[in-house]
């Protein structure tokens, strides 16, 4: 099979761990019989420099046009200054909510080989933990009515958050379908005490888990959320939450992985395309030195695999391959931890990893 996948590498470390995932795709391709056809657009601080846009029409248009992407990161110091709507970040949005990508998957799991990584204590994480946030991508308080006005103390600005129930409904089927495949629990995530949203969020999950009665539902407000993921994580498989809880949330639940440069995540809409991203960012201060861990990108590439292009066992080859580099002691500089070896670099972590594929 041919599959074509547009390439936005970004700023910072985005170029180098993205030309670590095509490496990996090429050797996966290779054994497999599959043909991947990449083709790179600008986004965020490098279309900038060169277009003035952070999001140029022509990658929008070439992603559209694509089976997926596969996308670095965006943003840096030389582009904080930027306004509001032309920083990097806004690229981010706009390619977000132009390729319909409501629902974000940001799994949150344990690697056993680097449990001493993590800040929580041994005996909260010695069972280890398995948790898939999914979190509303296109809307609310991201993309609800937002500006300046006259206030009661003069000049004001102010942000709205808006879902509707369609909206509402269609993240919770994505969260329900997925819990159907792991361990059919639901935690759904509001502040339902305080925000009418959340009450209406509350109120259409309910609805929706009557749909899914092989499922075990259950709600929490998102302050005790923050706490419950640092005194007992793995009480939660699937979490899902409106686009700005879950912004918040799944940095919580990727530091305590002890492994932020390790985890991948996906953006998937209604159709076959999706939008594949580590979930750390472009990391400016080592842009170009080599100590970039590619793994989070290569197992973004592995979800697009699975999640895209059902190709779960190409999938699964990569994610054993990963899983066996680190076992065997493989450790780029973040993750050194106390393993004996020397860190190795981007590339020499690409290769070893593509030697398993
Ligand atoms: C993320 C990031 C983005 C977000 C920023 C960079 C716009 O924090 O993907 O989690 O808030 O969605
Ligand atoms: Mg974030």
């Amino acid at each position: 099979m041919e599959y074509r996948i547009a390439l936005l590498k970004g700023d910072g470390i985005g170029p180098e761990i993205v030309d670590s995932a095509v490496r990996i795709l090429e050797k996966t391709g290779a054994r497999y019989g599959h043909r991947f056809i990449f083709t790179p657009y600008m986004i965020g601080g490098a279309a900038i420099d060169e277009t003035g846009e952070p999001l140029p029409e022509e990658t929008v248009k070439g992603c559209l046009a694509s089976d997926s992407v596969l996308l670095g990161a965006v943003g840096g110091p030389k582009w904080d200054d930027m306004p509001g709507d032309r920083r990097p970040e806004k690229a981010l949005l706009g390619i977000r909510y132009a390729l319909g990508l409501y629902a974000n998957l940001r799994p949150a799991k344990m690697f056993p080989a680097l449990k001493g990584a993590s800040p929580l204590r041994e005996d909260i994480i010695s069972a280890g933990f398995d948790i898939m946030i999914v979190r509303e991508l296109t809307g609310g308080i991201y993309f609800g009515d937002r500006g300046y006005r006259q206030g009661k103390f003069g000049e004001e600005a102010y942000d709205t958050e808006a879902y509707s129930v369609r909206e509402i409904e269609r993240i919770g089927r994505a969260a329900f379908d997925i819990a159907m495949k792991r361990d059919r629990r639901v935690t759904s995530i509001d502040k339902a005490n305080v925000l009418e949203t959340s009450r209406l969020w509350r109120k259409t999950m309910h609805s929706l888990a009557g749909e899914y009665p092989e499922v075990t539902y259950s709600d929490m407000l998102v302050d005790n959320t923050a706490m419950q993921l640092v005194r007992n994580p793995k009480q939660f498989d699937v979490i899902v939450t409106s686009n700005m809880f879950g912004d918040i949330l799944s940095d919580e639940a990727s530091q305590i992985t002890g492994s932020i440069g390790m985890l991948a995540s996906a953006s998937l809409g209604d159709s076959t395309l999706g939008m594949y991203e580590p979930i750390h960012g472009s990391a400016p201060d080592i842009a170009g030195t080599g100590k970039a861990n590619p793994i989070a990108t290569i197992l973004s590439a592995a979800m697009m695999l699975r999640y895209s292009f059902g190709l779960s066992e190409e999938a699964d080859r990569i994610e054993n391959a990963v899983d066996s580099v680190l076992n065997e002691g493989a450790r780029t500089a973040d993750i050194l931890g106390s393993a004996s070896e020397k860190p190795l670099s981007c590339a020499e972590m690409t290769e070893r990893i593509a030697d398993k594929i």
